[in-house]
């Protein structure tokens, strides 16, 4: 049986879909309002792309996007959940005003500082070395399986307990009831579980977080689910899960990751949502879109220094041919004209390829006769490739 879901999608429409009171744990890690750009490296390929993370209209805006979403979050939630949200410094004050206002404050239970390393070093300010986690129940009948993750004491404090100084802790033992204070590293540039997603958050955390408010079977969510961390560390622990994310990399990502956790088998979940229909392509995002392309025609993306300018990928066929390889540009729009076959034609040019993909919904007239006109002179091959052949499959590189 199917228990586990990756859906692709906004989680505004996904979690009108789901059973209410049917999920036991929340955990969301949304977008923050940060009014930054991050550059980002995307995956093996460390091509560049921008990962917007800000909001035009201010924190009112912000709330307002987020609200109805935690509100719907609250009404999935069983009687005995758990819900923790996961922010920074810039919108936490306002995120905690909202949830007071969703859970009641009553049920608000802890705020978790999670602490670590990384970060700048400001001129005239402390360095911001923490994140906040929000935890709320929905009832005062909630799972909290302390047990599961006591702290271990520092040898300091051990010492003083077994010195017997009074005062030196409330109980003995070596390790304590786990504090609201989480000093975890965040992810590294070599660490192992580094999927390349720019926001990823490490295991640990979510152990931690999965442990104490979940048993073995019960189904934990995640709305804004990003590389999958969740999925991951839900699945290690033997429960069941959901995950949401709008971006179609992230959930690819998730399906990557989770291919690489030899015990779980496609068979074991199933993805709903991610772009199929022309229509859905339309509505991606422009950085979204090229890559769904440059998947789909089972290419690379153009390696930002390489002087690929004008190019957004290549194809390698070619060098098994020993005919050179093919350059690739996509385009999110209908009734490509003449003058992109011109400018595509130079980019080509300068990067010294004899073959080259267009990629776009569909073609003008003009743009046919053009392509026609610089094959018969025989100058380079340009082929245009309409998005539903690439739906459908019936696209194939030349000479394969
Ligand atoms: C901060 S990241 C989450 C990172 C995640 N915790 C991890 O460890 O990889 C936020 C995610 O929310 C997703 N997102 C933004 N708007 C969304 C929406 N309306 N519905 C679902 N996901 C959304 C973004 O695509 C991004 O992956």
């Amino acid at each position: 049986m199917i228990n586990n879901v990756l859906y692709c999608g906004d989680n505004l429409e996904v979690l009108e879909k789901l059973e209410k009171e049917s999920i036991d744990l929340i955990y969301i890690d949304p977008p923050f309002f940060s009014n930054k750009q991050y550059e980002v490296v995307w995956g093996d390929e460390a091509e560049k792309r921008s990962f917007e993370d800000r909001w035009e209209g201010g924190t009112e805006h912000y709330i307002g996007w987020m609200k109805p979403r935690v509100q719907l979050m609250y009404e999935v939630l069983k009687p005995t959940g758990s819900f923790y949200l996961h922010c920074d410094w810039h919108a936490n004050a306002h995120l905690r005003i909202m949830l007071d206002d969703i859970f009641g404050r009553n049920n608000f239970r802890n705020e978790i500082i999670w602490s670590y390393e990384t970060g700048g070093i400001p001129q005239k300010d402390f360095s911001r070395k923490h994140d906040s986690i929000f935890r709320y129940s929905k009832s005062d009948r909630y799972i909290f399986n302390s047990k599961e993750i006591e702290e271990k004491r520092s040898d300091e404090v051990l010492r003083r307990i077994a010195s017997g100084i009074p005062g030196a802790a409330r109980s003995k033992g070596e390790y304590r009831h786990p504090s609201d204070v989480w000093r975890i590293p965040s992810i590294n540039a070599m660490a192992k579980e580094r999927q390349g997603y720019p926001t990823q958050k490490p295991e640990e955390l979510l152990e931690r977080i999965i442990k104490v408010s979940s048993i073995k079977g019960d189904i934990v969510l995640d709305a804004f689910c990003g590389c999958g961390t969740t999925m991951a560390v839900a699945h290690r622990l033997k429960r069941k899960w959901i995950g949401i994310d709008i971006s179609p990399i992230a959930i690819k990502l998730v399906e990557k990751r989770l291919k690489k956790i030899g015990t779980i088998k496609s068979k074991h979940y199933e993805t709903i949502g991610l772009p199929i229909t022309e229509k859905d392509l339309k509505k991606l995002k422009p950085f979204e879109f090229q890559n769904w392309v440059i998947n789909a025609m089972e290419a690379k993306h153009s390696k930002k220094k390489s002087g690929d300018l004008g190019l957004d990928g290549y194809l390698l066929y070619g060098e098994l041919f020993k005919k050179g390889s093919a350059g690739i540009q996509v385009k999110q729009s209908e009734g490509i004209g003449r003058n992109v076959i011109d400018n595509f034609k130079s980019a080509l040019e300068r990067a010294n390829y004899k073959i080259g993909y267009l990629i776009a919904f569909s073609f003008g007239k003009g743009a046919y006769e053009e392509v026609a006109r610089l094959k018969n002179k025989g100058e380079t091959d340009i082929e245009l490739v309409k998005v539903e052949d690439l739906i459908n499959k019936k696209w194939k590189a030349k000479n394969e």
